[in-house]
């Protein structure tokens, strides 16, 4: 298959059950469904899915958060968190990834006004790591003992 066969697309309330099983096949990170459907209705220009041969292959989800930048004067702003993001593995290193992080940041930006886009990844994920430095993220902090099993997670940030 070619990259140009898959599309890149808002998510429907249906494509929830082929998100989930994605996130659960390739993720250790794993949410109830209301998780999915709220982000879903609250934000449903940064949920995307690709999709493949009419399967989806992979998804972005997002939350918009405020925030506020400690500057002079205080500015109360808006900031994209991805998160989750994952392609199934039979799809991965075709362009897939990258396509859905473009778009979710495009929508942050232009459609919700985010100042700035953030996430949390492994300290060991070089794959995901390296695509967000590709595309203008950069580590931020460390949190610490992060994820259930103690791994440490990098905070990433890209302004918008
Ligand atoms: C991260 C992920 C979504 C990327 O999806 P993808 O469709 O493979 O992404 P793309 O094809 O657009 O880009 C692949 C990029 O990943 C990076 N990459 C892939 N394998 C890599 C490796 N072994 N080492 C370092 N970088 C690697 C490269 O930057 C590569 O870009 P390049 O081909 O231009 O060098 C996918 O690897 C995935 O689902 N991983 C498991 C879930 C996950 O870790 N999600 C992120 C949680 S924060």
């Amino acid at each position: 298959m070619t990259a140009s066969e898959y599309t890149v697309e808002k998510a429907k309330y249906s494509d929830i059950s082929s998100v989930m099983e994605i996130n659960l096949r390739t993720l250790p990170e794993n949410y109830p469904r209301y998780f999915f459907e709220h982000l879903l209705d609250r934000y449903p220009e940064t949920f995307l899915v690709a999709r493949m041969n009419n399967q989806v292959v992979g998804y972005i989800m997002c939350r918009i958060e405020d925030a506020i930048i400690f500057s002079i004067p205080l500015r109360k702003v808006k900031r994209g968190h991805v998160v989750s993001f994952a392609v199934l593995p039979g799809y991965r290193n075709m362009g897939i990834g990258t396509a859905l992080l473009i778009k979710a940041l495009d929508a942050m930006k232009n459609i919700y006004n985010c100042y700035d886009a953030f996430l949390e990844v492994r300290v060991t994920n070089h794959a995901a790591i390296s695509l967000y430095k590709k595309h203008g993220f950069d580590i931020a902090t460390i949190k610490k003992r992060y994820y259930k099993d103690g791994e440490d997670a990098y905070v990433m940030v890209k302004r918008l």
